[in-house]
């Protein structure tokens, strides 16, 4: 029979303990909550009630549950109070030592039957479980941030819990609501194995200006689809934990440098940024606790007048090519008013293109987004050439033709005869150096990438690629242009990968090699990171959309690029590539789709 969890104790009521409170007392168990100190019991309380409040002015929790949910905690300071509770979690900082200490105590305190559970991060389940007198009764029970929202729970075995204490707490999950996946003691178990050397990655972007913390964050939430950038997801998961949590993978975990926390950590942490929790990590926050962010000294300016600053004024922008992501450009800048020549490298490819921006636009009418009216008058801003010639007098280029570095150096060094001085020259490049297509050309500083998402039309984000030849200007028009456009233009620099692939693709890797390590399974694995980290998809989904040779050309380029060992192609990957299975386009990937 299933052991009955009528009262748990949570120890420790920061960041995570007092979500986890809530998530028992929210499902009818009984809490005994534990903290150190009194003011600290307080902030735990203060916590809880915060959070409860939320829920009730939402509408998602009624005043009378949120009643009976508060009955339900009872509060004290000092472990002691957990003597007659069916299990415990742990959740104080993320030090060994500490959490030996507390289980070592805990051991003392408890009933013999009842289970003792860590929510570490990180930390060795099995290292912990050995400072009690009852290991094979000791479990990892990792919740995710915010834990009454995040549907994930990693249960993590270790090799001498007992299979029913594991069949017990596995129970316990569903009867949460929550989805488990159960694991062995591996440093950062699924998720976090995955997320920290990417959170990692997008601080060390940040501290060598690479790219604002705005920017970072918007390139992946608009390139991604993902709940929040990296930046604003460290403030959450609180730098100090953050820091010990990079630290004891880097440690634990093969000592890859990627988890070796990067400087400015450190620097953060001694200086008490800690994120949401002290008002100020990489973003401020209204108060401690507050989720809400308030501008600071490092805020840009968002108004048009801003973005405009310093840019050039573009009416006539010239498209050059005939592929998928030319003829969306084409469609973006002739809705968004723009005068547009299309140059593609005949008249029938012109007529192809002319047919699929139609259809598109047609599209647009059909569901009711587009009037027929501003269909007919973005069709007629549009005039088709096999010319580069009629490029002679437009303000923009936007070149979109084979990924090829020789075809685009030409391209660029006729452009230069052609085009009228003072014309911005962008790059659509996914993977080639934006400056060597720059010094194909007379005039560098008037070169940039602009770096749009499939489907154009769809896609908010583009990323604007400064070489260390671009002018400030230049800079500041493609900005302003993509802002015309309704898009969100993030600045970064010249390096393979730009934002957006740079920090997904490793992350993308690093699941395939745990998928060869067999830690874990392709479907647990995407279960991780949606319900966990709340990603649109899970790595092997994105992967089999994406397509297995694109992901590993890619991974190859910024391996080469970057010399990262972490960064070297999965094994596994290559071999599905060599193998023809290239993803859902092949039928056949991760995952098998020809039945679907
Ligand atoms: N922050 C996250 O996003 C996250 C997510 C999942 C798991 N975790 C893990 O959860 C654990 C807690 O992390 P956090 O971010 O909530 O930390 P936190 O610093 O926000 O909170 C820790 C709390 O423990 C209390 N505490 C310290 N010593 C204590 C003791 N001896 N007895 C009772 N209480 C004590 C502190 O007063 C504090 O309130 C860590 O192991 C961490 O790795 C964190």
């Amino acid at each position: 029979m299933a052991r009955e969890f009528s009262t748990v104790g949570v120890v420790g009521l920061g960041t995570m303990g007092a979500g986890i409170v809530e998530v028992f007392a929210r499902n009818g168990i009984d809490v005994v909550a534990v903290e150190i100190s009194a003011p600290a019991l307080e902030r735990g309380r203060a916590t809880l009630t915060g959070s409860t409040d939320r829920a009730v002015a939402k509408g998602k929790l009624a005043e009378a549950d949120r009643d009976a949910l508060h009955e339900r905690v009872h509060f004290a300071v000092g472990l002691e109070a957990l003597h007659s509770v069916d299990l415990v979690i742990e959740a104080v900082p993320e030090h060994l030592d500490l959490k030996q200490r507390i289980f070592a105590e805990l051991d003392r305190v408890c009933r013999p039957e009842a289970i003792l559970a860590t929510n570490t991060s990180s930390l060795s389940v099995t290292e912990i479980s050995v400072a009690t007198s009852r290991p094979n009764q000791v479990i990892g029970i990792h919740f995710f941030n915010p834990a009454p929202v995040m549907k994930l729970v990693e249960v993590v075995r270790t090799v001498v819990t007992a299979p029913e204490v594991v069949a017990d707490v596995e129970a316990l999950c569903t009867r949460l609501g929550k989805v488990d996946v159960t694991i062995n003691d591996r440093a950062g178990f699924i998720a976090n194995a995955l997320l920290f050397g990417y959170l990692n990655h997008a601080v060390g972007m940040f501290e060598s200006h690479y790219a604002t913390r705005e920017d970072i964050d918007a390139a992946m939430k608009l390139g991604c689809g993902l709940p929040m950038g990296p930046l604003a997801l460290m403030d959450l998961i609180g730098l100090d934990t953050a820091y010990e949590i990079l630290d004891t993978m880097y440690r634990r975990g093969g000592r890859d440098r990627r988890h070796a926390p990067v400087p400015l950590l450190k620097q953060m942490v001694t200086a008490g940024l800690l994120g949401r929790k002290s008002g100020r990590g990489f973003y401020t926050y209204e108060r401690p606790g507050s989720p809400v962010v308030v501008p600071d000294e490092v805020t840009p300016l968002a108004t048009e007048a801003a973005l405009a600053d310093g840019a050039r004024a573009i009416a006539k922008v010239g498209v050059v090519g005939s592929g998928t992501m030319a003829t969306g450009i084409i469609e973006v800048f002739a809705k968004a008013g723009y005068e547009v020549i299309s140059v593609t490298r005949g008249m029938e490819k012109s007529a192809k293109v002319c047919e699929a921006v139609k259809t598109s636009l047609n599209k647009g009418v059909v569901r009711g987004k587009l009037a027929e009216a501003d269909r007919d008058a973005a069709l007629g801003r549009i005039s088709w050439s096999a010319t580069l010639d009629h490029l002679a007098d437009v303000d923009l280029v936007v070149e979109a033709v084979v990924e090829e570095l020789s075809v685009k150096k030409a391209l660029f060094a006729s452009l230069d005869e052609i085009c009228k001085p003072g014309v911005v020259l962008a790059t659509t490049t996914s993977s080639l150096p934006v400056i060597d297509v720059a010094m194909a050309t007379q005039r560098p500083a008037d070169v940039v990438g602009l770096h749009f998402f499939n489907p154009a039309p769809v896609m908010p984000l583009v990323e604007v690629v400064r070489t260390i030849r671009t002018s400030p200007e230049a800079t500041a028009t493609a900005r302003a242009v993509c802002a015309a456009l309704g898009k969100t233009g993030v600045v970064c620099g010249d390096r393979s990968g730009f934002i957006v692939n740079a920090l997904l693709f490793p992350y993308l890797n690093d699941a395939v090699k745990m998928l060869e390590a067999s830690y874990s399974t392709a479907d647990d694995i995407d279960h991780a990171m949606k319900l966990g980290c709340g990603y649109p998809m899970g790595p092997f989904e994105l992967l089999d959309v994406v397509g297995l040779d694109v992901s590993l050309a890619i991974q190859r380029e910024l391996y080469l690029e970057l010399r990262e060992p972490g960064f070297a192609p999965a094994p596994l990957l290559e071999h599905l590539v060599t193998a023809g299975y290239l993803g859902r386009k092949t039928r056949r990937g991760f995952r098998d789709h020809s039945h679907r």
